[in-house]
Parts: C-alpha cells; structure tokens; sequence
C-alpha cells in the first residue's frame, strides 16, 4: 500500500467512527431473519482481546425447540457498535453470516474505534435483539496511563457454587476481567453439588457445546461478561483434567484424544470473545497465547500451559495426569517444558524487551513451589510448575539476567489464594527475589483442606499469604507507583445470597520485587 493510500484509509478509519452515517446504514443492513419464538440470544454476549483501536465481540444463537426449523440455515447477525450507553450515537455496524457448522456463534473483529475509551454493543437478527454490552479499548501504546484495574479470576465448577464473584465483578468500574482457566469442568463430584451439570461427562462437540451452554445460562456470569471485556486462557478442565498436550489420564490413544481436544477447542472457541479459533488445518491446534499492552504502564502475555506442555513426569502407570511425586529423576531433565519451546521462545523475547513498567504474566497455575518434606526427599505436585522444575528456572534465570524488574505472575487452578516471592531457587533467601506472584481462588470450585495447605505454608517461606477455604476473584490496581491486589472472597461454598469481603491485601512497589502485606 502506497503511504498516500494508508493516510486515506486512516482518515476513513478516525471518521467512520464519528460520521454518524451508521443509522441509516444499519437500518437498511438490517438483514432479513427468523420470527423468533424463544430468545436466539439466551447465552448473551460478550467482549474480549482489547487493543488501541478494537475488541472482539461475540454472540451465539441458541434455537428453542419452537424454532428448530432455522437451525440448518445460515443466519445473518447484524451488529452494531454505539458511543454512548443510550445507544444514540452509533460508531460502526458489521452483518456477520454464521451456521451450524461453527456452532452459530459469531465473532466480530470490531476495528476502527478509538482508543482508550468505552463503547456499547448489541447484536440483531430477524425480530430478536440481544442485550446491550458495554467494552472498553485498550489505550494507545504510547499513552502515559496512569491506572490498570484487572479482576483476575479462574476455576468456576457450576455444581459447586454460585457465580456470586462474577456478580460483584460486573458492578465494578474495571477495565477488564482476566480468566486464567477452567471456565467450565468436565466432570462432577456428587459430594459437592449445589446445582447439576446436564448430560454426562463431555467428549464429542455437540456435548462441549452444551456443556458450554450451560454455563453461559447463569446470569452472573453473562452480566459480567456483558460489563467487561475478558482477556482468557485456559487451563485443563476445558478439555479433561490434567490433560497434557496429546495424553490424558487414562492413556487413551493420542489421535483418539486428539480428536476430543478438537471437539473441546472449538466448543470453546464457539463460546468465547476470542479472535483465533482452531487451525482449520489441524483442528486440534489452537492458539490462545497472546501479548496485550496498555499504553506505557503494563504489557501482558496470556501463556496456554497445556496444548504444548510435556508430559507429567513420573506418572502412575495405572493412572496418569497428576500426582504428589517424590524422588522423581525425571523432574530434573533439561529438555522437559511447559510452554513448549516455541511459546517459550516468543514469551521470553518478548518480556526481556519490553519497555512498560509492569510485565504482567498471566498464565493457569501456581508457579511458586509447594512441595513439602518427607522422609525420602521433598515432594512436588507433578502438574503445575513444581512439575517442570527447570523449565521455571530457564523463566525466572531469564527474567534475572535482563535485569527486569516489575514482574508480576497471575496464576489460577489450585483454588487458592496465593502471594508469594519468586527466586531461581525457591524458598532459598541467597536466591534474590525475582518476581511476585498473586494467584486467584477459584469462582466456585472447592478447594484444599486447612491441614495440607498447613503443612505446604511452612514448608514454603516464599508464600507469603495461602488459604483455600474460600472462594471469589482478585482485584489488582495498576499504577505507576505499585500494584495493589485485594484478595475478595466467601467461604466455601459460594450461596447464592453469599456477600464477598476483603480476606487479605498485598502491595507491589515498583523497582522492588516481591509481594508486602499491605
Ligand atoms: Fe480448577
């Protein structure tokens, strides 16, 4: 494209976001549709991925039986994207086809908006409008901001608890949610069930779209999706527990697991405001790793821990996925990664190089050490990072030797609430202080008992604060100056009338690594 070129296109671009030419537009866009009987938009909508100049804007048309008969037809949505809340002002419009074979969901890549600003959104489609969303723009890359208001949240198994920390989420002034994994769970333990999963345990697509269905029926959760836009990764449950890359627990054939890995991205893809779904190439890859900035306070990499990690070492042959190992030689091989090297490169490059204040690593579990002593060595959970000893050595050895300062780790998966101090060696005081860690209870999902999680505490003087007895998100302020997390939470489990309090508060100073008691 010629530079002359390139100035027209971002004139039009600055001016179709404030022309106005968009009502008589969207009027005549307006596709024709279905006479709608149920509501095609009962799972809501949502927004995610921000940058400067758009988000992603998602919905997916649901068919009640009465309109069975629209099912297999492509149906076009129109979207429409307004300034202001009374949705007098209306910026841009986008007609999306969609069809049963992506599940009827779409997905608008929303550009030329402006930075750094709210916007509201909704989709239409024959006689049936949605409910309005409200988002947000990341601010220009260059901007001096001064505040970064993230509620970090993971793990929301619906039998075991109501969505009471999404409630409170979706009446905060945030810029946005971050979901570190497990949105939904495959399975179920009748001991804990406050509400019941439909059907059975999931493996096809239609299953994981049901499964997914169902918990976007929680108005909690699609208030808060409605609120905020999401920026997401995930973690196990949205597949199988403790799958690794090609292999889940029962060893089961990896192009049969596969094959149940492609089912569950698209399913999620399908019901997620993400900008990438599976490779149409190899359906069972896709990427969700990503890198956001938010002007010159903070930069954030979203890491996928399972699609690329190695196997869990030392597993019961019996049984494998996740186990409490001891003396396992396997831990110490150089080669083993989580990230997988490609990821791990891109990640590694990109933090050591980046020039905003804080680095932000989002990523699905715990990476401070948890291991405890016993009589035949100290033991490590073979899952999360404990689980690939080196591979966070390689991190944290990397993230030293730039020099970097103002890393904050954000972690979820182990249904607790965690501040604890990073070091290349854990828990060793001549090892200095690299980063931070802050790691999210889960929304729901029950968590550890109080006599283990004891003996973790004083087996790990790098964990400053842990409890897993209650439930609910974290709220992190972003300002030049500091971070300050608030951990919010209930006692388990979360009722429906459930009110969340402040159960701790850390402080991070900028220059100084490491978590304080605030
Ligand atoms: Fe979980």
């Amino acid at each position: 494209m010629k530079r002359r070129d390139l100035h027209r296109l971002a004139l039009s671009l600055a001016l179709s976001a404030w022309a106005g030419v968009a009502p008589v537009q969207a009027a005549a866009r307006r596709p024709a549709g279905p006479a709608w009987q149920g509501d095609p938009f009962a799972l809501g909508v949502a927004s995610g991925q921000p940058r400067p100049d758009g988000v992603v804007l998602w919905t997916r048309l649901v068919f009640a039986e009465a309109d069975a008969a629209h099912q297999g037809r492509p149906q076009s949505v129109l979207c429409e994207v307004f300034a202001d809340e009374a949705l007098r002002q209306p910026v841009r419009d986008w007609v999306i086809e969609t069809d049963a074979r992506r599940g009827h969901s779409v997905h608008v890549i929303a550009t030329g908006l402006q930075p750094g600003r709210h916007y509201w959104y909704r989709f239409s489609c024959g006689s049936a409008q949605s409910a309005t969303g409200r988002t947000r723009t990341s601010p220009a890359e260059g901007e001096r901001t001064e505040r970064l208001r993230i509620a970090q949240a993971s793990c929301q198994h619906f039998e075991q608890g109501y969505y009471v920390a999404h409630r409170e989420m979706a009446q905060r002034d945030l810029d946005f949610v971050l979901f570190l994994g497990d949105y939904i769970y495959e399975s179920s333990n009748p001991k804990y069930r406050l509400r019941t999963h439909l059907g059975g345990v999931p493996k096809t697509l239609d299953e994981y779209r049901a499964r997914h269905a169902q918990y976007k029926g929680d108005a909690d959760l699609r208030a808060c999706h409605a609120a905020h836009p999401w920026v997401m990764t995930w973690d196990d449950h949205e597949v199988v527990n403790d799958y690794a890359n090609d292999l889940d627990r029962d060893y089961s054939d990896p192009a049969v697991f596969l094959r149940r890995r492609a089912a569950a991205y698209q399913a999620y893809f399908e019901h997620m405001p993400v900008r990438i779904g599976p490779d149409p190439a190899a359906p069972h890859q896709m990427r969700i790793h990503d890198r956001m900035v938010w002007g010159q306070l903070a930069e954030l990499w979203t890491l996928d821990c399972r699609q690329y990690r190695d196997h869990q070492a030392c597993p019961d042959p019996n049984r494998g996925g996740a186990r409490v190992v001891v003396g396992c030689d396997a831990l110490q091989d150089p080669r083993r990664s989580m990230l997988g090297a490609a990821q791990e490169a891109w990640f590694m490059q990109g933090l050591t190089s980046s020039q905003r204040r804080w680095k932000l690593v989002a990523q699905s579990t715990q990476m401070s050490s948890s291991g405890v002593a016993t009589p035949l060595g100290r033991s490590s959970f073979n899952d999360a990072w404990d689980g690939y000893p080196l591979a966070r050595e390689r991190l944290l050895s990397g993230m030293a030797q730039a020099r970097l300062q103002d890393v904050l780790v954000l972690g979820g998966d182990v249904h607790m609430n965690v501040a604890a101090q990073l070091r290349v060696r854990p828990n060793d005081d001549s090892s200095p202080i690299v980063a931070s860690e802050i790691v999210t209870t889960s929304v729901s999902s029950r968590g550890m008992n109080d006599k283990l999680l004891a003996t973790i505490r004083d087996n790990n003087p790098d964990i400053r604060h842990a409890r897993a007895d209650e439930r609910g998100y974290t709220l992190l302020d972003i300002r030049p100056a500091g971070t300050s997390v608030t951990f919010r939470a209930t006692p388990h489990p979360a009722q429906n009338d459930s009110v969340l309090r402040d159960q701790a508060r850390f402080e991070v100073l900028a220059g100084r690594a490491g978590v304080q008691l605030a």
